[in-house]
């Protein structure tokens, strides 16, 4: 299997009907609100859109459009009126998404430019850029289909603590060849672990920062530090079981997931020549949204 074969295979298992994630975001807005998709400013650019497309045509790339989170939040009634949508992923479970009456829903990789019509208003690419084998080409490819003074948005893995990096890419390369449901179940041991450090009573103090070691001085619950710092092992009450082994499965199993220092992101958007308005960053991810000269 190919590198993106094994990708769209992956996530033709964690949006597939059978784990309902996507019903699962839906009914429970409160707890997703723990996942670092609701943490970045994606829900103001997408009350711009909105806004922007019941007024006038606006046209919207979703690249890696995944289980379609954000056609549902573009789309949430009333439906903008002149919202032209198109979302492209790879995944083999498309057919999940609604597709509200408005949108065009196509099975192709992100890494090339669309068949189908462009430039486009606004290309987001939330959360997968960091999937694709050189993320700096993908981005390129991205701005090419954005129309003269439209607006690009990316999030893109954060660059964590050097302890945190090395387990990530330990754990990534054991796991990664595994086939889907051992990498499912496998996940669910870091699932365990989390739970059990969240149980855990105390706070850990650090009294000064610790800049080789991506340590900021500061009280921290077990389970925060050891995940910032040391090793992914997410787990909500919030979710069920099998919804935090999907997280740690989406974090450990795809075969790219590179991380980023702010930094070299703002190159990407320099090299393309674009105009960067808007930056946030959380623990997990940065957040650049920029727009291409008029
Ligand atoms: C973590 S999900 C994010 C989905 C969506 N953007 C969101 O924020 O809800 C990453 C997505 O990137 C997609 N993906 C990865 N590489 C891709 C590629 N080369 N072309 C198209 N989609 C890709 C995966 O199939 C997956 O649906």
């Amino acid at each position: 299997m190919s590198d993106n074969e094994q990708t769209a295979n992956h996530y033709t298992k964690q949006w597939s009907s059978d784990l309902n994630f996507r019903s699962f975001v839906q009914q429970n807005a409160e707890a997703a609100k723990a996942m670092p998709s609701r943490q970045l400013p994606w829900a103001e650019l997408f009350e711009r859109i909105r806004k922007q497309a019941s007024e006038r045509t606006t046209s919207v790339y979703d690249a890696a459009c995944g289980f379609g989170d954000i056609l549902n939040q573009l789309a949430a009634t009333p439906v903008p009126a002149k919202l032209e949508y198109v979302g492209a992923d790879i995944h083999g479970a498309l057919d999940t998404i609604d597709r509200y009456g408005v949108a065009t829903l196509l099975k192709h990789d992100i890494t090339r430019e669309l068949p189908t019509r462009q430039p486009f208003d606004f290309v987001i690419c939330r959360a997968a850029i960091h999937h694709t084998p050189d993320p700096r080409a993908t981005f390129d490819t991205l701005v090419r289909q954005l129309a003269p003074g439209g607006t690009i948005a990316i999030t893109a893995y954060a660059k964590k603590a050097p302890m945190r990096e090395a387990v990530d890419d330990a754990l990534r390369a054991a796991i990664i060849p595994m086939p889907n449901d051992e990498a499912f179940a496998t996940a669910n041991q870091l699932t365990a672990l989390g739970r059990d450090l969240q149980r855990t009573k105390g706070q850990i103090t650090i009294e000064q920062d610790l800049p080789f070691l991506g340590i900021k001085a500061g009280s921290y619950d077990v389970q925060t530090f050891i995940y910032n710092h040391f090793i992914k092992c997410w787990h909500n009450p919030a979710f069920s079981e099998q919804h935090c082994d999907l997280v740690n499965f989406d974090w450990y199993h795809p075969p790219f997931a590179f991380r980023y220092e702010r930094d070299e992101l703002r190159e990407w958007a320099a090299s393309c020549g674009l105009e960067i308005i808007k930056e946030a960053s959380t623990e997990a991810q940065h957040y650049m949204e920029c727009r291409s000269p008029r």
